[in-house]
């Protein structure tokens, strides 16, 4: 199982001591950043293990290698060589150093040797020439991931590494193309994964907190069976749905984890999730219509909105695009009712973009009549053609037709979310308590045309159920693409 190491980034003993101490339930090492710590501090680090109930990597990280000691490299060494005296579990040499005497030391004080690189710029080529330099010690190669091809060789080197099953190695990504590769250590056969405790400076770029690890990704949980499941966009950090799907497999037990792929081409990313054996994705901008031509079958909903925001494995291994979006939307709007359907009901879309596309699609597909407005009228009438509905501008001149269709009005455009977040994109109608007003915006709960409609007395949906159903429904593919 693999290791959750914290590193202790702060500048005093005591400090860290309190991290420690704070950390424990969630650790089971920690490294000590000496080159972090004042030079008054110095004489305290010896003692540091044998106060900590945990094992203790000793390292002094020097500034071309990410860390901060810009002192001489003689006076380093021999630092290292006095502390080692402290009986650490581990020491950190690099690997492009000269260090027979101290490794001889810590072979003699029984402390563990992690030969170490660093590589600030990206994935080296010889990634696994590195991996393999210095046997019987444990190698560490923290990389940078710059791009998803990038992401996907460290993870060939990791899964090669593991098939040999040698000498024990720590391969971690930096960044958050890296990110995966922290929370799927165990996955990738890396000896351990680092973390920085939320309140200290983070240990490395991408660093998950001890918290995030422990809680949000169930890292202890994940094992050679743990299904593996996921997003895909760019960006993806500030995405909901790790919250969402990693919350219901801690609440049904489930044996699975969903991880943040921060991705800048899904065919290298799929390509990765083939060495994985990754289950399956949400999907967010900008790949939504990208992965279609990527995958070996759509379906309805994919062909007819042209986006797909789901991608999984179905029970014959093949990659399935679907559209979740659709059914979110409708979702909650046929719970508000308390309908099966929208038969006989005409339907207003505001907006003519991809979430416009899903909403016409799923509001067609339960009966409803349904007519596109948009500011700019050519995108509502080439949106219109696509699904064989009628268009309409978006302005005063519009009134009646929009009247006409106002058993529901479903906003869908980027008018009423930051930075438009005083804009109503209907301000030219008065509702009149008829309508039921949905705005598929989240963020603010409550958007402006939202908060009209319900002075007015109208029924009114936000976008959060939308989000959330969406979300449940891709949970529940996940799963049964699997068992069929
Ligand atoms: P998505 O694919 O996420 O739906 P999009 O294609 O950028 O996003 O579409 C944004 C929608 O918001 C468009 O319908 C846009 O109208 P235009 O086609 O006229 O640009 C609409 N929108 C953006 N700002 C608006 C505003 N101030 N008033 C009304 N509609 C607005």
């Amino acid at each position: 199982m693999a290791e959750i190491c914290m590193v202790l980034t702060a500048s005093t003993m005591e400090e860290n001591r309190v991290i420690l101490e704070r950390n424990l339930p969630f650790v089971d090492m920690v490294e000590l950043r000496t080159d972090l710590l004042n030079e008054s501090e110095y004489p305290y680090v010896p003692s540091f293990p044998a106060h900590s109930s945990v094992p203790v990597v000793l390292t002094c990280r020097k500034e071309c290698d990410g860390g901060r000691w810009t002192g001489r490299e003689k006076e380093r060494l021999d630092l290292l060589d006095r502390w080692l005296d402290g009986g650490f579990g581990f020491i950190d040499l690099e690997m492009d150093i000269d260090a027979r005497s101290l490794v001889e030391k810590a072979r003699s004080v029984h402390t563990g040797i992690i030969r170490s690189f660093h590589d600030f710029k990206g994935v080296p080529e010889n990634l696994d020439d590195m991996m393999t330099r210095f046997e019987g010690d444990i190698a560490k190669g923290a990389v940078y991931p710059r791009s998803s091809g990038d992401l996907y060789r460290l993870v060939r080197t990791a899964l090669n590494l593991k098939k040999t099953g040698q000498a024990p190695y720590i391969l971690l990504g930096m960044g958050d193309f890296g990110f995966p590769t922290r929370i799927l250590a165990e996955k990738l056969g890396s000896y351990l994964t680092f973390c920085s405790d939320s309140g200290a400076p983070s240990g490395a770029p991408g660093h998950c907190t001890a918290g995030d690890l422990n809680g949000l990704y169930r890292f202890r949980k994940i094992g050679e069976k743990t299904v593996i499941n996921g997003i895909i966009g760019n960006p993806v950090s500030q995405s909901r749905s790790p919250h969402l799907h990693n919350g219901w497999y801690e609440e049904e037990g489930l044996d699975a984890v969903y991880v943040p792929f921060l991705t800048d081409s899904p065919a290298w990313f799929l390509k990765t999730a083939e060495l994985l054996g990754i289950n399956g994705v949400s999907v967010t901008v900008p790949f939504k219509s990208d992965i279609i031509p990527l995958v070996d079958k759509t379906d309805k909903a994919v062909d007819a909105i042209g986006a797909s925001n789901t991608v999984y494995r179905d029970s014959s291994g093949q990659w399935a695009a679907t559209n979740t979006d659709a059914f979110g939307l409708i979702k909650p709007l046929l719970d508000l009712l308390g309908s099966d359907d929208l038969k006989g009901r005409k339907a207003a879309v505001i907006g003519a973009g991809g979430a416009a596309r899903a909403a016409v699609f799923a509001l067609q597909d339960k009966g409803a009549q349904v007519a596109v407005f948009n500011r700019t009228k050519t995108r509502a009438d080439e949106l219109a053609q696509l699904f064989g509905c009628a268009s309409f501008g978006l302005g005063p001149e519009f009134t009646d037709d929009l009247k006409a269709y106002s058993s529901i009005i479903v906003q869908t455009g980027s008018a009423g979310m930051p930075p438009l977040e005083d804009v109503d994109p209907v301000s030219f109608y008065e509702f009149d308590g008829s309508e039921v007003v949905y705005d598929i915006i989240y963020k603010p709960e409550v958007t402006r045309m939202m908060a009209r409609a319900k002075a007015a007395g109208c029924p009114v949906l936000g976008g959060f159920k939308m989000l959330e159903e969406q979300a449940k429904l891709q949970f529940e593919i996940f799963q049964e693409g699997r068992s069929g």
